[in-house]
């Protein structure tokens, strides 16, 4: 029997232009040989970096690219803590910032969530209290785990808290644009510049590439990227300048809403799947976009030992307590697999689960 995995969240083989990348690594070789193929400016191509500065409405001298979100983190991690520092996230929230922070003997403060995102009166609490935090971490829209979003409502108050407090916020962007419906809410960047915004191409283009970036006031790039320059010179300029060129022929939109499409439909298959397996004795996040789903089962905890179970029967999943969550939690990704595994795994995962639930 096949493994389903609901546990990676990457992208299905199908999402990744493959042919049109060739071309412009290709292309980006022979039209700017001597860039792609050097060393180049710590803050990555400047051609690229122009983009994302237009994009966003910013200036590129704000506008720091990494090989991938998650190494640019590393390095503002790096940038910003020393061991003690006090940094907020949200309960859940992405497991490999954690144990990332825990390495550098930061002291992580997770502050709940609800439907509506990180609760701002939990945050202000955690403001007024204990040593001012080196930042805020939050991946306010389709959050990795839950595939929760921010409402505008709270971005505005939190932004505001954050303001007030004079504490740094970052936000963690890499899904925005993967939405299948429904209207985005303005990016906390948006709203104020002094947020730092970080986003990749790697949900949108593809992640092999490891291509993503940081938007930051100059006081902060310039530490940020002290520490890139000690460690790699510069980044993989030739994937940035692959990436560039897959812009510039204007591919981006048309293969954003054929992935859109695509991971759409898997999200479709999952919901209308756990309506049907777990017959109202679960509860689950509904993203309009994003790669996960968070389900929740009351009395049934979902850690190792019943992952050693789910995987006898096929099934793989993400442990909720992973990303600091309770032990009735798992995040489900519905990226990798097609809907026809998303309804087999469902329900390999809800018989096993209801199994162990206790009796209603
Ligand atoms: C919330 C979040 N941030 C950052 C990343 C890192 O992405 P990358 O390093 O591929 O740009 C991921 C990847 O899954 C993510 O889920």
């Amino acid at each position: 029997m096949d493994t389903i995995s609901f546990a990676r969240g990457v992208p299905a083989p199908e999402c990744l232009p493959v042919e049109e990348l060739a071309d412009c690594a290709r292309a980006a070789v022979l039209a700017d040989g001597a860039a792609a193929l050097s060393y180049g400016q710590t803050s990555g191509y400047v051609p690229l970096r122009e983009w994302v500065a237009e994009r966003h409405g910013t200036s590129a001298g704000r506008v720091m690219l990494t090989n991938g979100g998650l190494e640019g983190f590393a390095f503002f991690a790096q940038a910003l803590c020393k061991p003690g520092s006090r940094v907020l996230t949200e309960l859940p929230t992405y497991d490999r910032p954690l144990k990332l922070m825990q390495g550098l003997g930061v002291d992580v403060e997770q502050l709940p969530m609800d439907d509506e995102g990180l609760d701002p009166d939990a945050l202000a609490d955690a403001l007024a209290r204990g040593p001012k935090p080196a930042f805020l971490y939050t991946i306010p829209t389709f959050q990795n785990p839950s595939g929760r979003t921010l409402s505008a409502k709270r971005r505005h108050r939190i932004v505001e808290l954050a303001r007030a407090h004079d504490v740094l916020v970052l936000e963690d962007d890499p899904y925005g644009e993967v939405r299948f419906e429904g209207e985005a809410p303005p990016t906390m960047f948006s709203l104020d510049e002094a947020v730092v915004y970080t986003s990749s191409f790697s949900k949108t283009v593809a992640p092999g590439l490891r291509v993503g970036y940081f938007i930051m006031p100059p006081s902060i790039l310039g530490k940020v990227e002290g520490v890139a320059n000690g460690t790699y010179i510069s980044p993989g300029m030739l994937a940035q300048a692959t990436v560039y060129e897959f812009l510039r022929r204007g591919n981006f939109e048309p293969n954003l809403e054929r992935v859109r499409s695509l991971l759409g439909g898997r999200r479709d298959a999952m919901l209308d799947a756990l309506d049907r397996e777990f017959q109202g004795r679960a509860t689950w996040s509904r993203p309009e976009g994003g790669y996960f789903v968070w389900l929740e089962v009351p009395g049934v905890a979902l850690g190792n030992d019943l992952l050693k179970d789910a995987a006898d029967a096929g099934v793989v999943f993400v442990p909720g307590a992973d990303f600091g969550g309770p032990a009735s939690s798992a995040r489900l990704a519905y990226s990798f697999v097609s809907p026809d595994e998303i309804r087999e795994g469902v329900a390999r995962l809800a018989a096993l689960t209801l199994a162990a639930a206790p009796a209603v």
